[in-house]
Order: structure tokens, then sequence, then C-alpha cells
């Protein structure tokens, strides 16, 4: 996938909800349909990239459906769009068609839960880069944090579809079971054959699991999973490449892990995003400057969401020296 592969758009378009359906206790999944200039907009969206979506108008739930920690904050008006990546994207004849994952955590996504088929959503996209695939690769793994797994997802289907050459490894890990994002069970597919993830085993994509409590899978943090795949798994580090999206702790360990083997590595960063189009400055990502002690500050919705793990000043870092 050349780099000059990721096309933005700043236009506004309209998209057409077709399913929005709950997936797990905080999930959703989300199907758009756009058509005609939308549709030619999004149709090479690459994974990683995302969209702006207007949640302005959307309504409340009913009450009985708020939950209780929400009930004070989901009063407030939503007048900032609010960045969403996509699991799937589908370029077809006459329409493309979107899949979103999301989960719901404040207003806007709470709010996101009532709209209904029919209804339109006006979003702003396809913003930011995404995903590389550079072409001396052999071995992809894809490291997701929680709700990190949406754009590897959509990495895993193109991976699968135009880079079936490439062996590729997805990783899960979450709190707890009930907090993976994925429709169906985890183990439909059988855990013993390695293809516990309904969703990656669609592509032929073997996948592990790993949950902090131990509920389901490896018992520990997805990076030990990881590091237990690569320690059992001898492979040229020149090969490999390791594709991470997730909370920043778990990108700060992934980062981490992958510099001490000498493996490349890509992230998807989040910020809170009030513009997603490079005009409010409000999503800054501090980066080294190669051979320096100098950093800059980037910008996740232009110059990301996906960084090379080598260049990111993770948070944690910064507070670690603060000690
Ligand atoms: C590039 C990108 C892609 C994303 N893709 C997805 C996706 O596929 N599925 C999904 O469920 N969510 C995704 N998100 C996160 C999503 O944008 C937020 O969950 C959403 O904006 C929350 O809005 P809200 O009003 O419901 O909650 P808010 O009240 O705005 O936030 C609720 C809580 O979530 C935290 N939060 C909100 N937005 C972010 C953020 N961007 N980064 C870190 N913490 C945040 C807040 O600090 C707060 O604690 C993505 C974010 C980015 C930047
Ligand atoms: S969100 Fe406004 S500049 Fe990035």
């Amino acid at each position: 996938m050349a780099k000059d592969a990721h096309k933005t758009s700043k236009t506004s378009f309209t998209a057409v909800v077709v399913v929005n359906k709950k997936i797990g206790s905080r999930f959703y999944k989300l199907v758009l349909h756009l058509f005609k200039q939308a549709a030619d907009a999004f149709a090479n969206t690459q994974p990683g990239q995302f969209a702006e979506i207007d949640l302005s108008s959307a309504a409340l739930p009913p009450a009985d459906q708020i939950p209780n920690e929400l009930s004070d904050r989901v009063k407030r008006e939503i007048i900032l769009r609010r960045p969403f990546s996509f699991s799937s994207v589908d370029a077809r004849e006459d329409k493309t068609v979107l899949e979103i994952i999301y989960c719901i955590v404040g207003p806007a996504s709470l709010r996101l839960t009532t709209v209904i088929p029919e209804q339109k959503l006006n979003i702003i996209g396809p913003l930011g880069n995404g995903f590389n695939i550079p072409d001396n690769k052999t071995t992809a793994l894809l490291v997701a944090g929680g709700m990190g797994t949406p754009p590897l997802q959509h990495l895993a289907k193109i991976l699968s579809e135009k880079h079936p050459e490439i062996y590729t490894v997805a990783f899960a890990g979450a709190k707890s079971k009930s907090d993976l994002p994925f429709e169906g069970r985890t183990d439909e597919v059988s855990e013993e054959i390695g293809y516990p993830i309904q969703a990656f085993a669609k592509y032929g994509i073997e996948s592990q699991v790993a949950t902090n409590d131990g509920s389901a899978g490896y018992n520990g943090p997805v990076t030990g999973c990881l590091n237990d795949w690569l320690k059992a798994n001898e492979k040229d580090p020149s090969e490999i490449i390791i594709y991470a999206c997730g909370p920043e702790a778990m990108l700060a360990d992934v980062a981490k892990l992958a510099a001490e083997k000498n493996i490349d590595c890509q992230i998807s960063m989040e910020r809170r995003m009030a513009c997603g189009i490079g005009v409010c400055q409000s999503c800054a990502v501090e980066c080294k400057v190669p051979d320096s002690n100098e950093t800059v500050y980037k910008l996740c919705c232009e110059d990301g969401p996906v960084f090379n793990a080598k260049e990111v000043v993770f948070l944690t870092e910064k507070n670690s020296h603060k000690l």
C-alpha cells in the first residue's frame, strides 16, 4: 500500500443508517450506506482512517436505557462531531458500505444508539492517514486493546484480500471477557484451532484473546500474549510488522516490546478531536525528532491517527519522567 493511497476529504456527506444493533453490553454495530460522491469519497478508505460524525440532532434514549454513571452528563448538548474509525469498508457498484463498531462512553455515543434504519447522518471524511503495508513484510501482528479493534478488523480484511501472502495473527485484549467488542461468542470457532474471534476468522486470520482477569484466553495483558507468541515463533524481525490500536498505556507497552525486538510497529493513537480537520490544534501528539533530543507536536487528526511507534512520546513516558 503506497503512502499516497491515503486520500482524505474534508467534505461533509450524507450517510444512510442501515443497521444499528447492540452486539454486547455496551457495544453496537452501525452500518451506513453512502451513495454517489459520498460513495466515491469513501470507496478507498484505508484502515485507520476515520470520519467525524455529527450527532447534534440525535435523540436521547429512554431513561431506563441510560447507564447510571452517565445520567448527569448525557443531557449536555452535542456540539462537536465525534471521530469513529471503521471495522469494514466495502465499495460496491452503486454504494459504499461503512461498518462502525462503537462503545457507549458518553453523551454522543449514547445518543448514537437511538439512530434507526433510514435515518440520515452527516459525516466528514475520510480523514487522517491509515496503516501502511510495507513491501518487505511476511508476518503482520495485529494487536488490539479494548475498543481498538475496529481499525484492525478493517486492516485484517485488506490484508486477506490484497496481501494473502502475509501471514497474519490478531491479538485482542480487554479487562474482561465482556469488554471484548465482538459480535458473537469468542469461542464460536474453536479456540483449539486458534481462531477464537469470528471477526478475524471470517478472513481466515487466526487470533488470540487476552483478558486481564483471565475470564477468556490468555490471563494477563495482551502484550504478554504477543510476547509469548514472538518467543514461540522464531522469525526474522525485519520481516515482521506490528499494528496496534488501543489505550495509550497499552500502545506504549507494544512500542517498547517492538523496539526491544527490533520490529517495525505502527500505532493508531487517540486524542479528543474538536474539529478533526487540522484547525483547532486540540489533538496534539508529541513526537521525537529523529537523531535529536528535540520533540515536535503533530496533529493526531491530520498527521495521524497512525504513527510510527518509535516517534511517539507517550503520555505515560512523560508522567514517569516527572516522578
Ligand atoms: C481516530 C479515532 C477513531 C476512533 N474510533 C472509534 C471506534 O471505532 N469506536 C469507538 O467506540 N470509539 C472510537 N473512537 C473514540 C470515540 O471518538 C469516542 O468514544 C467518542 O468521541 C466519545 O464521545 P461521547 O460524547 O460518547 O463521550 P465523551 O463524553 O466525549 O467522552 C467520554 C469519555 O471518553 C473519553 N474520550 C472521548 N473521546 C476520546 C478520544 N478520542 N480518545 C480518548 N478518550 C476519549 C473522555 O475523556 C471521557 O472520559 C475513536 C477516536 C478517534 C480519535
Ligand atoms: S482535531 Fe482539530 S486540529 Fe486535530
